[in-house]
């Protein structure tokens, strides 16, 4: 059979199960095998791949045995990478993970852009354009993601101020779009040094604009080069003629940029403020004395009196990841239900530190989908609940989003867990949230501090409700 069709088959199937995985990844209940359906996917396009080398024409021939070689050692190594890394990576430090995968992608993106752009490839000024474009975007998306992931990893705590960076940075763009273009209007006919200072100012680029963002706007960042890598990934699939990269970079790109949208939404944020704003980056901004002093509980009391509750609702946040204490929470979870409390958890948008992160943590603890809401979807009943528990949450719980406009967190929509009748923080000690606020709710009259790790805390619980059944009930 002719190689072109079965490669232009194999493309549409990767095609189909890109999208009907990504579509399957949209409730937690089908998702892991929406993954699994992507992944094949992407088997059967890197397969199809290799049935080029049928195909080539005469001048290749002699490169083909070792291009082969080095296409399986690349994969060799990467598999072998992604397999290690995947393996060992902690929930917590996954937006890491993803930031250096997606800094790959913008990478790849850019280097089919550099082969065709040194090689003088022939293309038409579309196909020129988006080579150059692509170019730019994947190279800005590599380095752009590994300051992410540095900042992320802690490797990088310091955010650059510079005055007059905005000016600078917005000079780089106009030298980096006059070589784009006079690279298109002489059909590609640039000298390699051009080039090369063209791909150095780009990654430079990404590095400039990405220094200034506070780590706290870490996630939205790296959604945002999401986006970036997609678009490069499709603008070079069009220049190679290839469906499965220009689907696969659409499919990117459109997704990143929704999730972008929503996270700067979820904080009442514009991107543009995420992108030149310093939210997150201090923390020492002034928000006024708080009145009041926080009145810490035993642990063991805490969860007693929860067991007499009739509705209880559970606000994680990014400390419960940190202690890994899904599973010992979905324990006293149960312990409570059989009691006949009713129990629901509810969902901040953006808790954790990416998008999904608590619903990620649940499912692993084996939390049933049914008792945990987003957050419009249970903000109206804290008022009916007779404890609200917050467990290693802090800024997606601060009511001082409402109120305080000198806040940072201002007009952050946030849960409303200060209306329940008691509130339970369980939190190590006086550390502040992501933003670096101090939040107002912990001085509140209704709420209790149950101060300790949160996996500690639970144990601790479990342990107080069930010596207290065990002992007479
Ligand atoms: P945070 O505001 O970061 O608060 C986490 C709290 O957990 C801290 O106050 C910390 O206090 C506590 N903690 C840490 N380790 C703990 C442990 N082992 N046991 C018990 N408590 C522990 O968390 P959040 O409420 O989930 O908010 C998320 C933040 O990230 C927001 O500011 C949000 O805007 C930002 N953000 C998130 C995203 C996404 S997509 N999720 C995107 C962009 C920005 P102690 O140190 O006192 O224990």
């Amino acid at each position: 059979m002719n190689a072109a069709l079965i490669i232009d088959a194999a493309y549409f199937a990767a095609a189909f199960l890109f999208i009907y995985g990504l579509k399957r990844m949209s409730s937690p209940v089908t998702a892991r095998s929406g993954i699994v359906v992507a992944g094949w996917g992407m088997v059967v396009a890197v397969l199809a791949s290799f049935l080029y080398t049928l195909d080539v024409e005469e001048a290749a021939k002699p490169h083909l045995t070792t291009n082969i070689i080095l296409a399986a050692v690349a994969l060799t190594l990467g598999l072998g990478w992604a397999w290690w890394s995947g393996k060992k990576v902690a929930m917590t430090a996954m937006p890491q993970m993803v930031a250096l995968y997606n800094g790959m992608g913008g990478g790849a993106a850019a280097a089919i852009a550099a082969i065709e752009l040194f090689g003088h490839k022939t293309h038409g000024s579309v196909g020129l354009s988006l080579a150059v474009l692509g170019g730019l975007i994947g190279s800005v998306s590599l380095s752009g993601s590994l300051i992410a992931w540095a900042k992320l990893d802690g490797r990088i705590n310091k955010t650059l101020r510079l005055s007059g960076l905005q000016a600078i940075n917005g000079s780089l763009l106009v030298v980096l779009l006059g070589i784009g273009a006079y690279t298109v209007y002489l059909h590609g006919g640039v000298t390699m040094p051009v080039l090369g200072l063209f791909f150095a100012l780009a990654l430079v680029y990404g590095v400039m604009m990405t220094m200034p963002i506070g780590g706290a706007d870490m996630p939205v960042v790296i959604s945002l080069y999401n986006a970036f890598t997609g678009l490069a990934v499709g603008f070079e699939g069009y220049v190679l003629n290839n469906p499965a990269l220009m689907i696969a970079g659409m499919v990117v790109g459109s997704a990143g940029t929704l999730l972008t949208l929503l996270m700067a939404k979820a904080m009442n944020r514009s991107v543009s403020n995420v992108l030149f704003s310093n939210f997150g980056a201090t923390g020492d901004e002034e928000q006024g004395e708080i009145q009041g002093s926080m009145r810490p509980v035993d642990a063991g009391d805490a969860g007693i009196n929860m067991r007499y509750a009739s509705k209880v609702i559970i606000a994680p946040g990014y400390g419960l990841a940190v202690a890994q204490a899904q599973h010992k929470l979905y324990e006293f979870v149960k312990l409570l239900q059989d009691n006949d409390v009713d129990v629901k958890f509810a969902i901040h948008p953006v808790a954790g530190r990416m998008p999904g992160h608590m619903n990620v943590l649940l499912a692993e603890a084996g939390v049933p989908y049914d008792i945990i809401y987003d957050m419009e979807d249970i903000n109206g009943e804290f008022k009916e609940a007779d404890v609200a528990i917050v467990i290693g949450a802090n800024d997606t719980v601060n009511p001082a989003a409402r109120t305080n406009k000198s806040s940072p967190i201002y007009g952050m929509p946030i849960l409303n867990v200060d209306q329940a009748k008691q509130v339970y923080v369980v939190k190590r000690g006086q550390g502040k949230g992501y933003s670096g606020v101090e939040n107002e709710l912990f001085f509140r009259d209704n709420t209790n501090m149950v101060y300790g790790d949160a996996q500690k805390v639970m144990v601790a619980m479990i342990q107080a409700v069930k010596s207290l059944d065990g002992g007479g009930h």
